[in-house]
């Protein structure tokens, strides 16, 4: 795949307690980095963080701990970065849920749109001085293939007037690709790329959260579904491959980048998102 070592790098994964990011965190701890996983559950995350360095031999693996459902927690994690670590190469936006009803997090935002798309986009708000000055830099936001079932509605971003669960996790996915072609537009010439990805249809625990039936299905189809590791992959090669160097704005499945849904290019749209996710986490414009 062409993989740079990375040694000497200092990587941050969110939601490397499980799947896609454990896997994510694995391997970029197989390739010498430094790689600071975060969890919400310390048994969790101390055990992921076990198992990762005795799959990588890399003893490199630090935990810190933050709940990114609330903008505190968040901004108490990227505080606590900034203070401990001096440099950062490689930040995965990877957390992720779907959830089957609607609930609501600490500030008051829809779960999942806080999870999936506000978190990614304050915590790197809040990491970008320290990527820019450890350039060159990659910012890697795992997105879905659902993205194309996603709407923008910005009359209802909350989901307030009418909810699906595939829905509002496809917009949330979308949401990963406008933020990634905005802050490329805005990263552009700095050293510090930003891409996107498909991981494929993995068997991990997401949504298993949501009763026995969620369990069932998703248990019923785990034959047809990628590994953990082998959905890990695309983000490990955004995230680590020679041949990406300087590559920003483009979205990734099977190592190939492709074109996003149509909605995804529309003009101005990843802007307008840029300025509502600002308001709404409290930055300055
Ligand atoms: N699986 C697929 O087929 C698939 C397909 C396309 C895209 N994706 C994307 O891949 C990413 C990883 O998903 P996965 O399939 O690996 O799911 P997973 O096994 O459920 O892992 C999700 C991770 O996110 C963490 N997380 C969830 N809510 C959190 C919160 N409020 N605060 C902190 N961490 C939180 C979880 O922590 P806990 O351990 O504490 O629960 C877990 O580490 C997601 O962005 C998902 O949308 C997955």
């Amino acid at each position: 795949m062409g993989l740079a070592r990375l040694d000497g790098r200092i990587c941050l994964v969110t939601g490397a307690t499980s799947g896609i990011g454990q896997e994510t965190a694995r391997g970029l701890a197989s390739l010498g980095a430094h790689v600071v996983i975060v969890g919400r559950d310390r048994n969790r995350a101390e055990s992921a963080r076990k198992e990762i360095i005795e799959k990588s031999g890399n003893p490199r693996v630090d935990v810190l701990l933050a709940d990114l459902s609330s903008l505190a927690g968040i901004r108490g994690l990227a505080d606590e970065f900034l203070s401990s670590y001096p440099a950062l190469h490689v930040l995965v936006n990877n957390a992720g849920t779907i959830e089957l009803s609607r609930t609501t997090t600490v500030d008051g935002f829809e779960r999942t749109f806080a999870v999936n798309h506000l978190a990614y986009f304050l915590l790197t708000n809040l990491l970008l001085p320290r990527l820019r000055a450890s350039a060159p830099a990659r910012i890697v936001n795992v997105a879905s293939e659902a993205h194309r079932l996603g709407r923008i509605d910005f009359a209802d971003l909350q989901s307030e007037k009418s909810y699906s669960a595939m829905r509002v996790y496809g917009t949330s996915k979308l949401l990963n690709l406008l933020f990634t072609v905005a802050l490329a537009e805005r990263l552009a010439g700095s050293g510090v790329t930003a891409n996107c990805l498909h991981p494929g249809a993995v068997s991990t625990r997401l949504g298993k959260h949501n009763g026995i039936w969620a369990k069932l299905l998703i248990g019923l189809l785990r034959p047809f579904f990628l590994t953990a590791e082998q959905g890990a992959a695309n983000s490990i090669f955004v995230a680590a491959s020679d041949e990406l160097a300087g590559i920003s704005g483009k979205y990734f499945v099977k190592q190939r980048a492709v074109a996003p849904s149509r909605r995804s290019q529309r003009p101005g749209l990843a802007r307008r998102v840029w300025a509502r996710s600002n308001d709404l986490v409290g930055l300055p414009g």
